[in-house]
């Protein structure tokens, strides 16, 4: 089965309004690239312009993080309801959402579910730290944080998986192909041993940490890579224009 590859881009929190439709403008034309989802991830604030600015084109929009309730005293949170009207995907489960905001993997499963039911597409972050990289934990942290996520239902509809090596985050310091592969590759046969090999067939895997115009092709040339979820690369629009082209090309 064929996966379409996957351009994600997650702006974090950064930048004003003003700036999300300049780069918005800086990425005219990423909706005509073939064969690629393209997906931005901003800010709360600036999603409805966002939403607004690529109403129309293929370019799917997703917020960074959501509650799993549709409403209710959740002061400071967002709903699957709210979100849906300015987004149709969902980041979930960043490592700075792990690391900072104490998300862990019961409540991200609860996520998923809540996502599925809204109609949002889900992004479920996944990645070891640097110590349990160095103490060989790796393939052991992504299985425990993708069957948890999972759980025993059938996957979510168009589930995408970022694996994302909290070491290789903002630093510089990418992982090798090989370190990609080796994970992602791992990410789908625990989708396998979960919800079915048909779901893992179909599962789109991301790379992310680091990733930029140099390095994104060596990413693709993997066979369980479907693309990446860029970082600070994102909130350049060449960069990122580059990095789609990149993805596309690879198909
Ligand atoms: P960088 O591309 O800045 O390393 O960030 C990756 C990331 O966290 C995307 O979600």
């Amino acid at each position: 089965m064929a996966r379409i590859p996957i351009a994600a881009g997650n702006w974090k929190m950064n930048g004003t309004n003003a700036e999300a439709r300049a780069l918005c403008r800086g990425l005219a034309g990423i909706d005509a690239i073939a064969g690629v989802d393209v997906v931005l991830s901003p800010s709360f604030t600036q999603l409805l312009l966002v939403w607004d600015f690529w109403c129309g084109t293929d370019v799917h929009i997703a917020g960074q993080n959501m509650h799993t309730q549709p409403s209710g005293a959740f002061t400071g949170e967002v709903s699957p309801v709210q979100l849906a009207e300015v987004a149709d995907w969902v980041v979930l489960g960043h490592s700075e959402r792990r690391q900072f905001f104490c998300e862990d993997d019961q409540a991200l499963a609860l996520k998923l579910r809540a996502a599925e039911a809204y109609g949002l597409t889900p992004i479920l972050c996944v990645g070891e730290s640097e110590a349990e990289q160095e103490n060989n934990r790796t393939k052991a942290v992504l299985t425990r944080q993708v069957s948890l996520a999972l759980g025993d239902a059938p996957a979510p509809a168009g589930l995408v998986i970022a694996y994302e090596p909290v070491w290789a985050i903002g630093t510089g310091k990418a992982a090798s192909p090989d370190e990609a592969e080796s994970a992602c590759g791992h990410i789908r046969s625990v989708v396998a041993e979960t919800v079915g090999s048909e779901a893992a067939e179909g599962v789109r895997i991301l790379y992310g940490g680091s990733v930029n115009p140099g390095n994104i092709a060596e990413f693709m040339a993997q066979p369980d890579v479907d693309g990446a979820l860029v970082g600070g690369a994102s909130l350049q629009a060449d960069a990122f224009l580059a990095i789609t082209q990149a993805i596309a090309a690879s198909t």
